[in-house]
Parts: C-alpha cells; sequence; structure tokens
C-alpha cells in the first residue's frame, strides 16, 4: 500500500486496493462508491464528531433491525433510494400502469381468494368495494393474471402488525385471479394513512427535518401474467392529506384515484343493499408485453 497520502490522493489508493476483485460489477461498485465517499467527505469537510455521530447512528439502525422490521430499509426509503431504484429501472414510460415501492408489508404465504369474497379477514372498519380490470397496450383483457393485493386496516395498521389480535391471522390481503374479461374484485375494508415507524433512529432523522412520517392513505398490488412484465403499484386515495407528503416519495400523480364515499342504503358494486356507509374503487391496470 502506498504511504504519504494526501486528502487528495487516498482515493485513488483505495480504488487500487480493489483491483483485485475478480467480479468487474463489484469492482466497479467499490470503486466508485469510493470517490463519491470520498468527495462527500471533503465537499463537506466532515469532522471527526460528524463522523462518529454517523458510524453510531449506522449502529443503531442495525440493532433495530428484527426479523419482521427492516430500520436499513426503511432508512433507502426516507432518503429516497428506493424510490430512485425503482425510478431508474421504471421511469414510466409507455401506456403500462407505472409501478413503485413493494414496502415492507408483503407477505409471500398469503391466502388466495375467489373474485368477490370479503378478504377483511373480519377486521372491522368502513366496508370497501374494489373493482380492477388488467388490460394489455392494446386494450385487451389478461385473463388469468394473479393480482396480489394488501392494505391497512381503519387505524393504519396491517395484519402482520397486530397478530396479539389477530392471533397469527393475516387479514387484508388475498391473491385473486382475473377472469375471462381481466376482472378481479373484492371486499374488504378501507385502509388509512399511516406513519412509517418513527421510534428507532430513522425516526430520529424525520423529526430533526420537522418531516412527516406519514404515507397516504393506499393499497398495495402485485400483478404477475404470462408474457407481461410483472407490476409492483399501489393506489393513493385522492383526497388524503398527505398525497404530496409521502414519507418515502411513493406517489406517481397516475396512481391517485378517488375512494368514493357511498351512503347507507345504496347499492354495493356486487349488488348487496349496505345498511350503513361504504366506498368503492375501481381501476384499470396495464401490463407490459415481456420483449422477446
Ligand atoms: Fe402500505
Amino acid at each position: 500500500m502506498p504511504i504519504d497520502l494526501t486528502a487528495a490522493s487516498v482515493t485513488e489508493a483505495v480504488q487500487k486496493a480493489f483491483e483485485g476483485t475478480a467480479d468487474e460489477r463489484v469492482k466497479e461498485l467499490f470503486s466508485r462508491l469510493v470517490q463519491h465517499l470520498h468527495d462527500f467527505t471533503r465537499e463537506v469537510r466532515l469532522t471527526g464528531d460528524e463522523w462518529f455521530t454517523a458510524m453510531d447512528f449506522l449502529e443503531r439502525v442495525g440493532k433495530t433491525c428484527t426479523p419482521t422490521r427492516q430500520e436499513f430499509v426503511l432508512l433507502s426509503d426516507i432518503l429516497g433510494l428506493s424510490v430512485l431504484l425503482d425510478l431508474i429501472h421504471h421511469p414510466g414510460s409507455g401506456s403500462a400502469t407505472d409501478s413503485t415501492l413493494l414496502g415492507p408489508f408483503y407477505v409471500e404465504d398469503r391466502p388466495t381468494a375467489e373474485n368477490g369474497s370479503d378478504i377483511s379477514g373480519e377486521v372491522t372498519g368502513t366496508p370497501m368495494f374494489f373493482n380492477g380490470r388488467v388490460l394489455d397496450s392494446d386494450g385487451a383483457p389478461v385473463a388469468g393474471a394473479r393480482v396480489d393485493t394488501w392494505h391497512s386496516d381503519g387505524q393504519g395498521s396491517y395484519d402482520v402488525q397486530m397478530q396479539d389480535t389477530l392471533h397469527g391471522r393475516l387479514a387484508m390481503r388475498a391473491l385473486l385471479t382475473t377472469d375471462d374479461e381481466g376482472r378481479f374484485w373484492y371486499r374488504s375494508v378501507a385502509p388509512r394513512s399511516y406513519p412509517v415507524p418513527d421510534d428507532g433512529p430513522c425516526g430520529e432523522i424525520l423529526r430533526a427535518a420537522h418531516r412527516s412520517p406519514m404515507r397516504p392513505e393506499h393499497l398495495h398490488f402485485r400483478l404477475h401474467a404470462e408474457g407481461f412484465e410483472p407490476l409492483i403499484t399501489m393506489l393513493v386515495r385522492s383526497d388524503d392529506p398527505y398525497v404530496e407528503r409521502d414519507a418515502v416519495f411513493g406517489v406517481r400523480r397516475s396512481l391517485v384515484v378517488d375512494f368514493v364515499q357511498r351512503d347507507a342504503g345504496e347499492s354495493a358494486p356486487d349488488g348487496t343493499r349496505m345498511d350503513k356507509p361504504f366506498q368503492t374503487v375501481e381501476r384499470t391496470f396495464v401490463l407490459a408485453r415481456k420483449e422477446q
């Protein structure tokens, strides 16, 4: 290793130390990371105290992680890194529905449901009826598409955050399949805006910056169909006060929809005469064909 380095020459010396890396891509990643990290440190003239604060912060982020709490992912989210990745790889051109963040509450081992079923899992709340349609970019229905949906309850909590009261059951999530017309539909309870977990180190950043931890009310969707690019997306309630202040920057204008308020006594989309107020949401999703 070279000696007598300066604040200017140390960067190239460290990059050279990575030249034996067999994988070219890994070598490139480290080389560029060192470049940007060093440039940042020189630019802001980082002090020793600030470096120590950062190391202590990252240590606490690590110690906050558990199998159900990903504080590092949250850090990536609130710094806009997660959404940047999505925007780089899914810039949203063309006719397909825009994608956005998966979020931390997707569960692989979710129940399947028939169209029209109540997927609320006996969680109480304002009834919500969702009617969706999946089309290709020519407007033809995509039959047999697998559509995952998941959302919070009327207090903004997901089933995985309420395991004590649900006794380990999952709720407000299901895997549905589109019919021959590309339609899927279900009944559940209306979700609510909710804060990202702000009782850990990431919450300190949000408070220091006077940033809201809230995400606007939304429904998550993940769509798969043979011959089409998979789509991870979400629909956001148009009149939610946090639409333009999402703590993790995941809202796209094209994904904002009306949650229509209906009165008691009206009929639900499935024909049920409702004896309490309810909400209806509709949306068409367009999938992009996989390139050959
Ligand atoms: Fe969510």
